[in-house]
């Protein structure tokens, strides 16, 4: 079969190495865009009169059938056509003859495909960007729920201090918000048109890039010619950004899972997103939280893979850019996944409010309180750390906690303590009190949900 591209060459192919080079089985994925760039490339054609107004319309015609024909599954991708791009001239060709191959006068495929790619990208960050937005909301009506409920707050995967179920829900919303801002931030550089750059240098012909580029919907184009092929930054964005939130979503997933052990016992996930096991009949596993803590991996691969593949590239376009199509349409459809399994997994969620409180009774996390309490009363804090450094020493060797400790032996240690002690020691105490600002108090805990719904109107 001839090549589009085969004048020159008068060697036979091999298909298997054909098979090598092509990119169809993958890049088909970008036929809409690749229709889309082609008609806004054709109109800019009649537009600088380049082409005739009758030919124009016979190309936009053409690919509108093209287009048809891809919404009803008709049309049948071939490896020696190559690529999305052969491919759908191909399919051009057949529907009007001739006048097909005048679409691509000054146009080439290098920033052919660049275009296919901003694209595909932009349409994809703003679908990811709504998926953030129904998970922060998700995390905020649970965080609301969960105001005063009580759970061990961890350092070193110790008990620490007590917190708010509700403030660590709230905390993920944080992330998440960092993770919109970042995708949000990436919009402007995946927002540009490269179109007009053809192979590398520009044209002879008198296009007018800012016309197809408004076509497209694109805010601003490419200043320079080569950069336009060669970039691929806006990508490598998006995959470094995906990292990031998958490495969030990684952590939280990795806490629900501790969380739905025996060990734990603090949440039950909901069976839609859970498995059992071909012979141990007692299972639940977790097994979405612990696949896209996996999956984490594979975005990380992607953002990788990408990195090396341009790495030592000279400029503008080499065929490796290729490469670049695969990790970005899996980091797309995990992160897209990924996202839609945490917001049921959460807002299905069973948490267990009376476990979560009872696992701060029974442990020293309240130490802090204590010393806290005896350094309002004058002691200085350094002091009052090794007064309870020394109880807490005690309490282990008798079995018991700070709380049963009787008021007569505190005071023989420190005559300032009080009977009111005891209620600065219960964990819900502790963590009502904490008001600083963005701090675990139930007080904080409101006020940064009231925001977070602010900001999320
Ligand atoms: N399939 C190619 C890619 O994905 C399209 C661009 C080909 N350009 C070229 N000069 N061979 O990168």
């Amino acid at each position: 079969m001839k090549k589009l591209w085969g004048g020159r060459f008068d060697g036979k192919n091999e298909e298997w190495i054909d098979a090598f080079g092509a990119s169809i089985s993958f890049d088909q994925a970008l036929a809409k865009q690749d229709i889309q760039g082609s008609l806004a490339h054709v109109k800019m054609l009649v537009h600088t009169q380049i082409i005739s107004k009758e030919e124009g319309q016979t190309i936009i015609d053409g690919l509108i059938k093209v287009q048809e024909k891809l919404t009803n599954n008709e049309l049948i991708f071939t490896v020696q056509n190559e690529d999305i791009h052969l491919n759908i001239e191909t399919f051009l060709h057949e529907e009007i003859g001739p006048v097909a191959g005048k679409l691509h006068t000054a146009r080439s495929r290098n920033d052919q495909v660049a275009t296919d790619m901003h694209l595909y990208l932009k349409e994809k960050v703003e679908g990811i960007i709504e998926k953030i937005i129904e998970f922060r909301e998700v995390l905020v009506e649970k965080a609301e729920e969960n105001i005063e409920t009580i759970m061990p707050g961890y350092t070193h995967l110790q008990h620490a201090q007590p917190i708010s179920f509700g403030h660590h829900l709230m905390a993920y919303y944080q992330m998440l918000t960092r993770d919109q801002e970042r995708m949000e931030e990436n919009l402007p550089r995946i927002d540009r048109s490269p179109l007009g750059a053809a192979a590398l240098a520009g044209t002879t012909f008198p296009i007018d890039r800012k016309f197809s580029a408004k076509e497209l919907g694109f805010s601003s184009i490419y200043e320079n010619s080569l950069d336009a092929v060669s970039d691929r930054d806006f990508i490598l964005e998006f995959l470094s950004n995906s990292s990031i939130l998958m490495m969030h979503l990684s952590r939280f997933c990795e806490e629900l899972i501790l969380w739905c052990s025996h060990e734990f016992q603090f949440v039950q996930l909901s069976d839609t997103f859970s498995t059992g096991s071909s012979i141990m009949p007692q299972k639940k596993n977790p097994d979405m939280a612990e696949l896209i803590r996996g999956k984490t991996g594979r975005v990380y691969g992607d953002l990788i893979g990408l990195l090396t593949v341009t790495k030592g590239l000279p400029l503008a376009y080499n065929k490796d850019f290729q490469e670049d199509k695969e990790g970005m349409f899996d980091t797309v459809e995990t992160v897209e996944k990924s996202l839609a399994i945490m917001a049921g997994m959460i807002a299905t969620m069973q948490v267990n409010k009376e476990h979560m409180l009872e696992s701060t009774e029974k442990d020293f996390s309240n130490a802090t309180e204590l010393a806290d309490y005896l350094a309002t009363k004058g002691i200085p804090f350094r002091e009052a750390h090794e007064i309870v450094g020394k109880l807490v020493l005690s309490c282990i060797q008798n079995g018991n906690y700070l709380q049963d400790i009787p008021l007569k032996e505190y005071q023989e240690i420190v005559p300032v303590v009080e009977e009111d002690l005891y209620d600065k020691l219960s964990s819900y105490t502790a963590v009502k009190n904490r008001h600083s600002l963005g701090g675990t108090g139930f007080d904080q805990v409101k006020h940064q949900i009231e925001q977070a719904k602010k900001a999320l109107n």
